[in-house]
């Protein structure tokens, strides 16, 4: 088994994902918001590049779809819900579809269309997002959604921790440098990873927009076993077998 990272959304090629089984992490906080809503009964979430496009995917879907996102952290006017996962609860969003749109994950997803499985990873589900890969059998791709084409150290932190659990399993797995790199970063990280509400640029930018419990949810590990796995063109995330 090979193991690689991509280190920001933008540097998806249809070469490194073609045949791998790809987990797409953003922590903050598309990745946490995606598993967190469906962890808590939504039917589904439909992953959109645009602010556009999702407003038009609403219409079509009708009016009982939960439109949410953020631009800039806060939600685009007009939208029922933001990015914060402490917003996606079993109350709001039971059996319901979310048309979701946000600045890096949701193009990460988008970016990740060609691999032959997608699913997604944060912090809080990384264990079992770790399983759910290894099950398939195929190269795993960690593919870090960054920040506006910048990396992200909390997206490679998680990354960090997922390649150590591969490769705990997997015997003899090849590391790409990325890989390796992932790994340092999880050995500063890994014990320690409400520093990262300090270290990570977005991190401090959400906590000055108000948003600073969602840190604290965020940032903790293995809180939940729910996997969004991805249909065949990455259309729409439903959770995966527990
Ligand atoms: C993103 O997709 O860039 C993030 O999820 C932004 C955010 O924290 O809302």
């Amino acid at each position: 088994m090979k193991i690689d990272v991509v280190q920001t959304a933008d540097r998806v090629v249809p070469e490194r994902v073609a045949g791998a089984t790809a987990l797409v992490i953003d922590v903050l906080r598309a990745s946490t918001t995606i598993v967190t809503a469906l962890g808590n009964g939504a039917a589904c979430v439909v992953p959109v590049a645009s602010v556009e496009d999702a407003r038009a995917r609403k219409r079509a879907l009708g009016p009982a779809t939960l439109l949410a996102g953020e631009r800039h952290g806060d939600p685009p006017e007009g939208f029922d819900c933001g990015n914060s996962p402490l917003e996606f609860t079993p109350e709001r969003v039971r059996a319901r579809t979310i048309v979701l749109t946000t600045s890096n994950g949701t193009r990460a997803l988008a970016a990740s269309r060609g691999a032959g499985a997608v699913g997604v990873a944060a912090l809080v589900n990384a264990g079992a997002a770790a399983a759910w890969a290894l099950r398939r059998g195929t190269d795993v791709v960690l593919v870090c959604a960054g920040a506006l084409g910048a990396r992200a150290i909390e997206d490679e932190t998680c990354a960090g921790i997922l390649v150590e659990r591969l490769a705990a399993e997997a015997t003899g797995a090849a590391l790409t440098r990325s890989a390796e790199a992932a790994r340092v970063l999880n050995r500063r990280y890994g014990k320690n990873l409400e520093s990262l509400s300090r270290d990570a640029p977005h991190a401090r930018g959400l906590a000055a927009k108000g948003y600073a419990a969602d840190l604290v949810f965020c940032l903790a590990l293995d809180t939940t076993t729910v996997v969004p796995i991805a249909s065949p063109d990455v259309d729409k995330l439903v959770s995966g077998p527990r």
